[in-house]
């Protein structure tokens, strides 16, 4: 066989927003350039050979349970081509962390898909979305490389560690105690850590392509002055699950305890996740509710797919 291709799934973000002016790297509006015409911008990707595929337009503040079905679907389908080396995903910076942890949950894929975003949008005077693409390209080429990350500003993270910690810098993303799984340095990789695990996982794949509804799981945060009603009407709108975003190590405001008792006696799961940027919460003897060390948002994501 002949060099394998990558697959571009574009899904829109400041990647290919424009501004009114090339000076203005945030009065702009997101997902506005079409993934074909992006690429065929970039002259350091002539000569690979890549498919591009417009999956969603969207800013990804706006994603949605279609659009994630769509692109696992698409993944799915492109990564079982034998002509496919890898994937790469064009996305927004904003839930970047919560696509991709969705798609390594439910594909754990053993080639690579790499998503990849810009903070500038293609309009600015000099955009970083077209390097961050070619970054991705060479994530998703590599023979070595498997399972879901974010590429961006020459850093590769895992899915799981990943998260947008910053609103304009270039580099927003931080992988926190774990670190990146290593950098894009000329079309080089050079790693520091194990790639995300791939594990064959298609019952899971199958039950997200068959949901009509998606279990509803919201999270509550436990912060100065939170009230039990908030739990109460969640629970009465029929939740399935609730996340509280914890204080330190999965501490909970007392206010909350009889409210999230009593929902759990009504079957709905609860679920601690800490609302530290960094750490994860170590259980103790005598802990009350379940806890995660995922982010509140991708432990969310996790006990949606659990419910599903
Ligand atoms: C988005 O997330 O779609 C907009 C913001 C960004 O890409 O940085």
């Amino acid at each position: 066989m002949g060099q394998r291709k990558i697959v571009v799934l574009g899904t829109g973000g400041t990647l290919a927003g424009t501004s009114a002016s090339p000076g203005d790297n945030i009065g702009y509006k997101a997902a506005q350039v079409g993934i074909a015409q992006l690429l065929a911008g970039i002259p350091a990707l002539q000569g690979v050979p890549t498919e591009s595929e417009q999956v969603a337009q969207v800013d990804s503040k706006d994603m949605t349970f279609a659009i994630w079905r769509a692109l696992a679907s698409r993944c799915a389908h492109w990564l079982a081509q034998e002509d496919v080396a890898g994937i790469v995903i064009t996305h927004g910076t904003d839930t970047i962390e919560e696509t991709s942890f969705f798609l390594q949950e439910v594909l754990a894929p053993t080639k690579p898909v790499a998503l990849t975003c810009a903070m500038r949008p293609s309009t600015a005077i000099s955009p970083d979305g077209p390097q961050n693409i070619v970054d991705a390209v060479a994530v998703a080429s590599s023979a070595q490389a498997r399972g879901v990350t974010v590429v961006c500003a020459g850093v590769i993270h895992d899915a799981r560690d990943v998260a947008k910690v910053h609103n304009w810098r270039l580099d927003p993303f931080s992988s926190a105690d774990e670190g990146p799984v290593g950098y894009v340095e000329e079309g080089k990789l050079r790693m520091v850590r194990e790639w995300p695990p791939a594990a064959p996982r298609p019952p899971l794949l199958a039950r997200v392509e068959a949901a009509q509804e998606w279990p509803r799981v919201e999270i509550v945060f436990s912060h100065a002055g939170a009230r039990g009603d908030t739990v109460q009407s969640l629970a009465a709108q029929g939740v399935r699950g609730i996340v509280v975003a914890a204080t330190g190590n999965g501490s909970v405001h007392d206010a909350l305890l009889p409210a999230l008792r009593a929902a759990q006696a009504r079957q709905v799961k609860v679920l601690r996740a800490t609302r530290c940027a960094e750490g994860g919460i170590i259980a103790k003897p005598g802990d009350e509710f379940p806890a995660t060390n995922l982010s509140p948002v991708k432990a969310r994501i996790k006990l949606m797919l659990e419910l599903l």
